[in-house]
């Protein structure tokens, strides 16, 4: 299965921005032995998708609301992002989490309007610092994959430990494999045959100078990318470490 590297562009940029970045991606995606997926703020979807439909970049969404439609100000249905030209969705990112109050149970139920609609999902897991220090990242990432994910499961898994994202701290090889050996049994003692599928991508700080090497850990299947995500060199550069 390809690798699939995805861009998260959190709530960066302005129309014209987004715009920019969406065209600069797509000059370089050709080619490229990799799945390419950007996420762009949900109000830039629709206009970013314009611009990326007949190139291989994917369009997703970085969050839906649990219900179909209804009485939700200010949210966002799984239909409307693939009415939008999406296709896939971030969910339970940690940054939802924690500034949204997000929990596994509501991460899961997010999952099942997804799949509904006919996005892919990529559910996030992944342990703070405080964890990490108590020995305690492979619980809460076992609690987390148990708890945020249906079954059946259709869609991908990223691994993003919370202290690595946007700090420059990446994880080393040695945590990478350790966790994504980790959630690749989980995910087959929970789906079975099925959780070896089941696409496993690493996040926090990954940028061009240590994409190969992280890329290239096993069970790692691609990355889920912020900061480096914005320039569209940067993110393209990553891109073909995971074609490489
Ligand atoms: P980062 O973000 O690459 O800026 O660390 C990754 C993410 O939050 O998805």
């Amino acid at each position: 299965m390809p690798q699939l590297i995805a861009g998260n562009w959190k709530m960066h940029g302005l129309a014209a921005e987004a715009q920019a970045l969406a065209r600069g991606v797509a000059a370089g995606a050709t080619g490229l032995a990799c799945e390419l997926l950007v996420c762009p703020p949900a109000i830039h979807v629709a206009a970013v998708a314009q611009i990326l439909s007949g190139t291989p970049v994917a369009v997703g969404g970085q969050d839906c609301h649990q219900a179909l439609q209804g009485a939700h100000t200010g949210d966002i249905a799984a239909a409307m992002l693939r009415d939008a030209g999406g296709s896939w969705v971030i969910l339970g990112h940690s940054e939802r989490r924690h500034n949204h109050g997000e929990t596994d149970e509501l991460v899961r139920e997010k999952v099942l309007a997804a799949t509904e609609a006919g996005l892919t999902p990529i559910v996030c897991v992944g342990e703070t610092e405080d964890h990490r220090v108590g020995g305690q990242e492979t619980e809460i990432v076992g609690w987390q994959i148990a708890g945020s994910l249906p079954k059946p499961f259709t869609g991908v898994v990223a691994y993003e430990p919370v202290w690595a994202i946007g700090t420059g701290k990446t994880a080393t090889e040695q945590d990478v494999a350790m966790m994504h050996a980790f959630i690749r049994e989980e995910l087959v003692r929970q789906f079975g045959d099925a959780g070896q599928g089941i696409r496993i991508l690493y996040g926090g700080s990954m940028r061009p100078a240590n994409a190969a090497a992280l890329l290239a850990v096993p069970n790692v299947g691609g990355g889920l990318i912020g900061g480096a995500s914005l320039k569209a060199g940067d993110f393209l550069a990553i891109a073909k470490a995971a074609s490489a």
